[in-house]
Protein backbone atom coordinates (compact mmCIF):
# COMPACT_ATOMS: atom_id res chain seq x y z
CA UNK A 1 0.00 0.00 0.00
CA UNK A 2 0.97 3.54 -0.92
CA UNK A 3 -0.10 7.29 -0.62
CA UNK A 4 0.62 9.06 -3.84
CA UNK A 5 0.60 12.44 -2.96
CA UNK A 6 -0.54 14.15 -6.48
CA UNK A 7 -0.04 17.64 -7.35
CA UNK A 8 -3.70 18.57 -8.92
CA UNK A 9 -2.76 22.31 -11.24
CA UNK A 10 -4.13 25.43 -10.61
CA UNK A 11 -7.12 24.21 -11.81
CA UNK A 12 -7.97 23.34 -15.04
CA UNK A 13 -8.67 19.66 -15.32
CA UNK A 14 -6.14 18.97 -18.44
CA UNK A 15 -3.39 20.70 -16.44
CA UNK A 16 -2.98 17.64 -14.73
CA UNK A 17 -0.03 15.49 -15.20
CA UNK A 18 -0.36 12.09 -17.06
CA UNK A 19 1.20 10.12 -14.35
CA UNK A 20 -0.94 12.11 -11.74
CA UNK A 21 -4.12 11.27 -13.56
CA UNK A 22 -3.16 7.60 -14.33
CA UNK A 23 -2.27 7.46 -10.33
CA UNK A 24 -5.73 8.68 -9.56
CA UNK A 25 -6.94 6.21 -11.86
CA UNK A 26 -5.16 3.19 -10.34
CA UNK A 27 -6.43 4.39 -6.47
CA UNK A 28 -9.60 2.64 -4.76
CA UNK A 29 -9.03 5.64 -2.31
CA UNK A 30 -8.55 9.38 -3.17
CA UNK A 31 -8.40 11.84 -0.17
CA UNK A 32 -8.52 15.52 -1.91
CA UNK A 33 -7.77 19.35 -0.73
CA UNK A 34 -11.08 21.30 -0.07
CA UNK A 35 -12.41 23.28 -3.02
CA UNK A 36 -9.66 23.94 -5.63
CA UNK A 37 -9.63 20.64 -6.73
CA UNK A 38 -11.93 20.65 -9.75
CA UNK A 39 -14.64 17.83 -10.32
CA UNK A 40 -13.53 17.00 -13.33
CA UNK A 41 -10.23 15.60 -11.92
CA UNK A 42 -12.02 13.80 -9.18
CA UNK A 43 -13.85 11.89 -12.60
CA UNK A 44 -10.41 10.24 -13.03
CA UNK A 45 -11.28 7.93 -9.70
CA UNK A 46 -12.13 4.68 -10.46
CA UNK A 47 -15.89 3.47 -10.15
CA UNK A 48 -16.75 2.55 -6.55
CA UNK A 49 -13.47 4.79 -4.93
CA UNK A 50 -14.16 6.06 -1.34
CA UNK A 51 -13.73 10.40 -1.95
CA UNK A 52 -12.99 12.50 0.80
CA UNK A 53 -12.64 16.42 1.00
CA UNK A 54 -9.69 16.76 3.55
CA UNK A 55 -10.91 20.77 3.89
CA UNK A 56 -12.42 20.31 7.07
CA UNK A 57 -10.87 17.37 8.72
CA UNK A 58 -8.11 17.84 10.69
CA UNK A 59 -4.32 15.98 10.40
CA UNK A 60 -5.60 13.92 12.81
CA UNK A 61 -8.61 12.64 10.98
CA UNK A 62 -7.17 12.38 7.62
CA UNK A 63 -4.10 9.80 8.73
CA UNK A 64 -7.02 7.89 10.59
CA UNK A 65 -8.59 7.48 6.67
CA UNK A 66 -5.06 6.82 5.72
CA UNK A 67 -4.17 4.58 8.50
CA UNK A 68 -7.61 2.58 7.31
CA UNK A 69 -6.16 2.54 3.70
CA UNK A 70 -3.18 1.37 4.63
CA UNK A 71 -4.85 -2.00 7.17
CA UNK A 72 -7.09 -2.22 3.75
CA UNK A 73 -4.15 -2.64 1.59
CA UNK A 74 -5.60 0.23 -0.69
CA UNK A 75 -3.76 2.79 -2.24
CA UNK A 76 -4.50 6.35 -1.97
CA UNK A 77 -4.34 9.45 -4.10
CA UNK A 78 -4.23 12.29 -2.24
CA UNK A 79 -4.30 15.21 -4.33
CA UNK A 80 -3.14 18.91 -3.37
CA UNK A 81 -3.87 22.26 -5.24
CA UNK A 82 -0.81 23.01 -7.64
CA UNK A 83 2.51 21.60 -6.74
CA UNK A 84 3.16 19.95 -3.74
CA UNK A 85 6.11 22.03 -3.17
CA UNK A 86 4.64 25.10 -1.90
CA UNK A 87 2.02 25.57 0.90
CA UNK A 88 0.52 21.88 0.91
CA UNK A 89 0.86 21.12 4.20
CA UNK A 90 2.72 18.45 2.43
CA UNK A 91 5.52 18.47 5.26
CA UNK A 92 3.69 17.17 8.41
CA UNK A 93 2.07 14.81 6.32
CA UNK A 94 5.37 12.54 5.03
CA UNK A 95 6.83 13.74 8.39
CA UNK A 96 4.02 11.19 10.25
CA UNK A 97 3.89 8.46 7.24
CA UNK A 98 7.70 8.19 8.00
CA UNK A 99 7.02 7.27 11.43
CA UNK A 100 4.48 4.82 10.85
CA UNK A 101 5.98 3.73 7.97
CA UNK A 102 4.22 4.02 5.07
CA UNK A 103 5.58 4.02 1.70
CA UNK A 104 5.10 7.06 -0.13
CA UNK A 105 5.33 8.91 -3.97
CA UNK A 106 5.35 12.46 -4.82
CA UNK A 107 3.69 13.67 -8.27
CA UNK A 108 5.02 17.51 -9.30
CA UNK A 109 1.72 19.65 -10.34
CA UNK A 110 1.95 23.07 -12.14
CA UNK A 111 2.12 25.78 -9.48
CA UNK A 112 -0.72 28.61 -9.89
CA UNK A 113 1.83 31.25 -10.29
CA UNK A 114 2.86 29.70 -13.52
CA UNK A 115 -0.47 29.54 -14.24
CA UNK A 116 -0.74 33.25 -13.51
CA UNK A 117 2.18 34.05 -15.81
CA UNK A 118 0.40 32.38 -18.62
CA UNK A 119 -2.70 34.35 -17.97
CA UNK A 120 -0.51 37.59 -18.15
CA UNK A 121 1.58 35.95 -21.37
CA UNK A 122 5.08 36.91 -19.67
CA UNK A 123 8.06 35.29 -19.10
CA UNK A 124 8.85 36.28 -15.07
CA UNK A 125 12.61 35.94 -15.64
CA UNK A 126 13.64 38.71 -18.83
CA UNK A 127 17.52 39.66 -19.14
CA UNK A 128 18.65 42.69 -17.89
CA UNK A 129 15.33 43.03 -15.73
CA UNK A 130 14.81 40.31 -13.39
CA UNK A 131 16.83 36.56 -12.63
CA UNK A 132 14.97 35.71 -9.53
CA UNK A 133 11.20 34.98 -8.61
CA UNK A 134 10.28 35.35 -4.66
CA UNK A 135 7.22 32.74 -3.93
CA UNK A 136 6.12 34.04 -0.85
CA UNK A 137 3.04 35.16 1.35
CA UNK A 138 2.31 37.31 4.00
CA UNK A 139 1.37 36.46 7.36
CA UNK A 140 -1.72 34.48 8.34
CA UNK A 141 -4.00 33.34 11.10
CA UNK A 142 -2.54 30.03 10.90
CA UNK A 143 1.12 30.83 9.64
CA UNK A 144 3.60 33.34 10.92
CA UNK A 145 6.15 34.24 8.59
CA UNK A 146 9.86 33.59 10.02
CA UNK A 147 12.01 36.56 10.26
CA UNK A 148 13.48 38.03 7.87
CA UNK A 149 11.14 36.78 4.83
CA UNK A 150 9.51 40.13 4.90
CA UNK A 151 7.84 41.72 1.78
CA UNK A 152 10.09 44.79 2.15
CA UNK A 153 13.09 42.59 2.30
CA UNK A 154 12.14 40.92 -0.66
CA UNK A 155 11.49 43.76 -2.32
CA UNK A 156 14.72 45.23 -2.22
CA UNK A 157 15.89 42.44 -4.27
CA UNK A 158 14.10 43.86 -7.12
CA UNK A 159 13.13 40.35 -8.00
CA UNK A 160 9.72 39.27 -9.24
CA UNK A 161 7.25 38.70 -6.31
CA UNK A 162 4.37 36.27 -6.74
CA UNK A 163 2.62 37.16 -3.82
CA UNK A 164 0.25 34.11 -2.41
CA UNK A 165 -2.63 33.80 0.19
CA UNK A 166 -2.37 37.68 0.45
CA UNK A 167 -5.25 39.12 -1.60
CA UNK A 168 -7.04 40.07 1.48
CA UNK A 169 -3.69 42.03 2.56
CA UNK A 170 -3.46 43.97 -0.93
CA UNK A 171 -3.05 47.34 0.61
CA UNK A 172 -0.88 46.34 3.25
CA UNK A 173 1.29 44.49 0.06
CA UNK A 174 1.62 47.85 -1.74
CA UNK A 175 2.52 50.10 1.26
CA UNK A 176 5.50 47.29 1.72
CA UNK A 177 6.22 47.24 -2.00
CA UNK A 178 6.21 50.74 -3.02
CA UNK A 179 9.44 52.20 -1.14
CA UNK A 180 11.54 49.87 -3.29
CA UNK A 181 9.79 49.03 -6.99
CA UNK A 182 7.72 52.47 -6.68
CA UNK A 183 4.16 53.08 -7.56
CA UNK A 184 4.90 52.77 -11.55
CA UNK A 185 5.74 49.54 -11.22
CA UNK A 186 3.94 46.96 -13.41
CA UNK A 187 1.82 44.66 -11.05
CA UNK A 188 -0.73 42.44 -11.66
CA UNK A 189 -3.80 40.47 -9.59
CA UNK A 190 -4.60 37.03 -11.28
CA UNK A 191 -8.01 35.53 -9.93
CA UNK A 192 -8.08 31.32 -10.42
CA UNK A 193 -6.10 31.21 -13.30
CA UNK A 194 -6.82 28.58 -15.57
CA UNK A 195 -10.22 28.46 -14.04
CA UNK A 196 -13.06 29.04 -16.77
CA UNK A 197 -13.91 32.27 -14.80
CA UNK A 198 -9.77 33.87 -14.55
CA UNK A 199 -9.90 37.30 -14.40
CA UNK A 200 -6.90 38.91 -14.83
CA UNK A 201 -5.94 42.84 -13.22
CA UNK A 202 -3.18 45.00 -14.43
CA UNK A 203 -2.27 48.33 -13.27
CA UNK A 204 0.92 50.36 -11.21
CA UNK A 205 1.70 49.18 -8.40
CA UNK A 206 0.03 52.61 -6.96
CA UNK A 207 -3.36 52.05 -8.52
CA UNK A 208 -3.50 48.29 -7.94
CA UNK A 209 -6.08 48.33 -5.04
CA UNK A 210 -8.22 50.64 -6.73
CA UNK A 211 -7.93 48.69 -9.87
CA UNK A 212 -8.87 45.22 -8.29
CA UNK A 213 -11.80 46.89 -6.18
CA UNK A 214 -13.21 44.13 -3.49
CA UNK A 215 -14.66 41.38 -6.15
CA UNK A 216 -11.62 39.42 -5.96
CA UNK A 217 -10.69 37.05 -2.61
CA UNK A 218 -9.13 33.72 -1.44
CA UNK A 219 -7.74 32.44 -4.73
CA UNK A 220 -5.61 35.26 -6.61
CA UNK A 221 -1.96 36.08 -6.82
CA UNK A 222 -0.57 39.05 -6.67
CA UNK A 223 2.45 39.61 -8.55
CA UNK A 224 4.94 42.56 -8.95
CA UNK A 225 7.89 43.35 -10.64
CA UNK A 226 9.70 45.30 -13.69
CA UNK A 227 9.10 41.96 -15.86
CA UNK A 228 5.59 42.31 -16.06
CA UNK A 229 4.53 44.01 -19.49
CA UNK A 230 8.05 44.82 -20.24
CA UNK A 231 9.37 45.18 -23.94
CA UNK A 232 12.61 46.95 -23.13
CA UNK A 233 15.08 44.17 -22.35
CA UNK A 234 17.78 42.42 -23.26
CA UNK A 235 17.75 39.18 -25.82
CA UNK A 236 19.51 36.28 -23.65
CA UNK A 237 22.95 34.92 -25.41
CA UNK A 238 21.61 31.32 -25.91
CA UNK A 239 20.05 32.22 -29.12
CA UNK A 240 22.37 34.84 -30.07
CA UNK A 241 24.43 34.95 -33.45
CA UNK A 242 27.74 33.85 -32.83
CA UNK A 243 27.33 32.74 -29.11
CA UNK A 244 29.58 30.08 -28.59
CA UNK A 245 27.79 26.67 -27.39
CA UNK A 246 27.45 23.23 -27.49
CA UNK A 247 24.43 22.81 -29.80
CA UNK A 248 26.02 25.48 -32.06
CA UNK A 249 29.57 25.76 -31.81
CA UNK A 250 31.03 28.58 -33.63
CA UNK A 251 34.47 26.87 -35.02
CA UNK A 252 36.10 23.75 -35.03
CA UNK A 253 38.87 24.80 -32.30
CA UNK A 254 35.19 25.80 -30.24
CA UNK A 255 36.12 24.23 -26.72
CA UNK A 256 32.04 22.96 -27.56
CA UNK A 257 33.44 20.98 -30.35
CA UNK A 258 33.81 17.70 -29.37
CA UNK A 259 31.01 15.50 -27.93
CA UNK A 260 32.54 15.18 -24.61
CA UNK A 261 32.33 19.51 -24.30
CA UNK A 262 30.25 20.11 -21.01
CA UNK A 263 26.34 21.43 -21.84
CA UNK A 264 26.80 25.38 -21.10
CA UNK A 265 22.85 25.58 -21.14
CA UNK A 266 23.13 26.36 -16.84
CA UNK A 267 25.50 29.34 -18.05
CA UNK A 268 23.42 31.30 -20.44
C1 LIG B 1 -2.53 27.05 -0.10
S1 LIG B 1 -1.80 27.91 -1.45
C2 LIG B 1 -1.53 26.56 -2.55
C3 LIG B 1 -0.43 26.81 -3.54
C4 LIG B 1 -0.25 25.64 -4.48
N1 LIG B 1 0.30 24.48 -3.78
C5 LIG B 1 0.61 25.98 -5.69
O1 LIG B 1 1.50 25.18 -6.06
O2 LIG B 1 0.40 27.00 -6.31
C6 LIG B 1 -3.20 28.73 -2.11
C7 LIG B 1 -2.83 30.05 -2.73
O3 LIG B 1 -2.23 29.84 -3.99
C8 LIG B 1 -2.70 30.78 -4.91
N2 LIG B 1 -3.48 30.06 -5.93
C9 LIG B 1 -3.78 28.75 -5.98
N3 LIG B 1 -4.43 28.44 -7.12
C10 LIG B 1 -4.55 29.60 -7.80
C11 LIG B 1 -5.11 29.95 -9.06
N4 LIG B 1 -5.70 29.04 -9.84
N5 LIG B 1 -5.06 31.25 -9.44
C12 LIG B 1 -4.46 32.19 -8.67
N6 LIG B 1 -3.92 31.92 -7.47
C13 LIG B 1 -3.95 30.65 -7.04
C14 LIG B 1 -3.54 31.80 -4.15
O4 LIG B 1 -2.69 32.83 -3.70
C15 LIG B 1 -4.02 30.96 -2.98
O5 LIG B 1 -4.29 31.77 -1.87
Amino acid sequence: MTVHFIGAGPGAPDLLTLRGRDLIAACPVCLYAGSLVPDAILAHCPPGARIVNTAPMALDDIMAEIRQAHANGQDIARLHSGDLSVWSALGEQLRRLRALDIPYTLTPGVPAFAAAAAALGTELTLPGLAQSVVLTRTPGRASAMPDGETLRNFAATGATLAIHLSIHHLSGVVADLAPAYGSDCPAAVVWRASWPDEQVVRAPLGELERAVGDHMNRTALILVGPVLGAEDFDESCLYAVGYDRRFRPQSASSPFASPAAQDPEENR
